[in-house]
């Protein structure tokens, strides 16, 4: 069995996000901490994880054969819940060998790992990519990039539960819209999904618009049966993935000083300053309650020599 028969479901807080910008707005805004439920299994990507582990189990696999980048927080949750809970994976990894945190995080954890080259990676949407390693790896089960598809959509329902059972602790009746990062959709779409048209829910990219996030979106939503959901996505990469600049840097280290809540420069920190920009802009009406999920990834700063 991959999945421990406890059925370990971490638990995040959900914590008042105090920063002079919002104040000012009349915006308030809690946070749920997912960067704090494992030091290592940590952020939405356990969430997404849970319902491709289920299919393992059900398939009588023995491990999980994944792909990622060289800094990927997919990959590293899944080589530590590996190791974690004693089951086999395997990493196939973009360009060629480096010796990023992340990537000797993945060999300590136990994991194999096949490095594609750059034209080897772009592969992989093709059909029949995976055969030559499910030859070579015969018992493990093939979870797509970034945990994603209609699987991983459905493990992140859980998140939709953890922020409506501590809405009270909050003095919240109820909020308004989710604001989250967005790599592929997929979290945003299981939220919807959960969520069943009751909030909006605002999407910050952090790939260009072009990355095919809103198809994304729309599969897992037409693979559920339910097509209606009220979301937008928001531009919110600056130039391009993983481009990191100093304005940046900058709103990152004021945040955490000025709220305690550390975020990296990927997904969270841009998702954070997007939502800045946003109500600045006016986008939200005074006495607006906003959820931001802080998916975590902190793992990835290790990455950045730039990163306070
Ligand atoms: C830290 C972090 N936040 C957000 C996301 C985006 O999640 P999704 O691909 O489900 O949109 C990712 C990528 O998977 C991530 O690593």
């Amino acid at each position: 069995m991959l999945l421990p028969s406890s059925g370990w479901l971490p638990q995040a807080s959900l914590q008042y996000l105090h920063l002079d910008w919002l104040t000012t707005a009349g915006i308030e805004v809690a946070v749920l901490r997912l960067d704090q439920i494992d030091p290592l299994i940590s952020g939405n990507k356990w969430f997404k994880l849970v319902e491709h582990l289920k299919a393992a189990d059900r398939a009588g696999a023995e491990g999980i054969i994944s792909l990622g980048g060289a800094h990927s927080n997919h990959l590293h949750a899944l080589a530590a819940a590996g190791k974690r809970l004693g089951f086999k994976t395997v990493g196939l990894l973009r360009g060629h060998p480096q010796n990023t945190p992340t990537v000797q995080d993945l060999q300590a954890f136990g994991m194999q790992l096949h490095w594609l080259g750059y034209a080897g990676y772009r592969a992989r949407h093709q059909p029949g990519f995976w055969i030559p390693w499910l030859m070579q790896y015969p018992n493990v089960y093939a979870v797509p990039e970034g945990g994603g598809g209609l699987a991983g959509a459905l493990g992140c329902a859980a998140i939709k539960q953890q922020v409506d059972a501590q809405l009270a602790s909050l003095g919240w009746e109820d909020f308004d819209a989710w604001w989250l990062a967005c790599g592929t959709g997929t979290t945003l779409a299981g939220l919807a999904l959960a969520d069943n048209g009751k909030r909006s829910l605002y999407g910050a990219l952090a790939v260009p618009d072009d990355h095919g996030v809103a198809p994304n979106i729309e599969s897992i939503f037409a693979q559920a049966n339910d097509p209606a959901a009220n979301y937008q996505l928001i531009d919110a990469s600056r130039g391009a993935f993983a481009k990191v600049d100093e304005a940046l840097l900058t709103f990152i280290e004021q945040t955490g000083q000025a709220s305690g809540v550390p975020l990296e420069p990927l997904y969270t920190g841009k998702a954070l300053l997007a939502l800045k920009q946003h109500v600045e802009a006016g986008g939200f009406a005074v006495g607006t309650r906003l959820v931001f999920i802080h998916t975590g990834g902190l793992q990835g700063r290790r990455g950045f020599a730039t990163t306070p």
